[in-house]
């Protein structure tokens, strides 16, 4: 084979490797919802992931978790998961990290081995601003990371649940 001829073939393998991984899945599998548990959403394998509507409508999850991502992560991490000079961005993280791995990272935070670089993610563990939302967090940018939802608050949202209200009443506390 020809030089040539074997880096088009490269080139076209990779492209259709790529394409074949995005369109079936993320760092936690296919993210298509197979089940609805009074709106909430899990893929085939039991990961929460989001649920857009035809017209648009983001689930409440997805909702709630844009709402608590720009409470407790665009400083560090910039609008939209984008990114920043300080921290990753995590529509990229979540192409590759799994639901237990973001979860890992959040509860306990991480610092880059790196001493020069001297960046740190803090740990959450303690912290029921973003304990009692990591699912929402984690679905609002797993349909960014996914491209399923655009930049920005999204404009359409379903009612919270009687089950979103009463998980967070018990994980929060009534007087929250
Ligand atoms: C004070 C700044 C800061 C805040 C606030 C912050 N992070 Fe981070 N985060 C970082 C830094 C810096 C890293 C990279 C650490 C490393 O690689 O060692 C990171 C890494 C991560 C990673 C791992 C990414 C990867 O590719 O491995 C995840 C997941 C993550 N953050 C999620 C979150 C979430 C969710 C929130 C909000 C609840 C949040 N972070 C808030 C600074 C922050």
């Amino acid at each position: 084979m020809k030089r040539r001829d074997l880096m088009t073939s490269i080139l076209v393998a990779a492209t259709l490797a790529f394409g074949i991984c995005h369109a079936l899945a993320d760092g936690s599998g296919d993210p298509t919802a197979a089940k609805d548990e009074d709106g909430k959403y899990y893929d085939k394998s039991g990961t929460p992931t989001f649920h857009i509507a035809k017209d648009g409508t983001v689930d409440w999850y997805t909702f709630s978790g844009f709402r608590r991502y720009n409470a407790s992560c665009i400083v560090c991490h910039g609008p939209d998961g984008g990114g920043s000079t300080y921290a990753p961005a995590l529509i990229d993280s979540l192409k590759a990290i799994s639901y237990t791995d973001f979860m890992n990272v959040v509860v306990n935070g991480k610092q880059e081995v790196n001493t020069a670089a001297d960046k740190v993610m803090p740990a959450f563990g303690t912290n029921p601003n973003v304990m009692c939302y990591l699912d929402d967090i984690f679905v609002y940018l797993r349909a960014r990371s996914d491209g399923a939802l655009g930049r920005g608050r999204p404009q359409k949202h379903a009612d919270k649940s009687k089950s979103a209200e009463e998980a967070e009443n018990s994980c929060m506390g009534p007087e929250h």
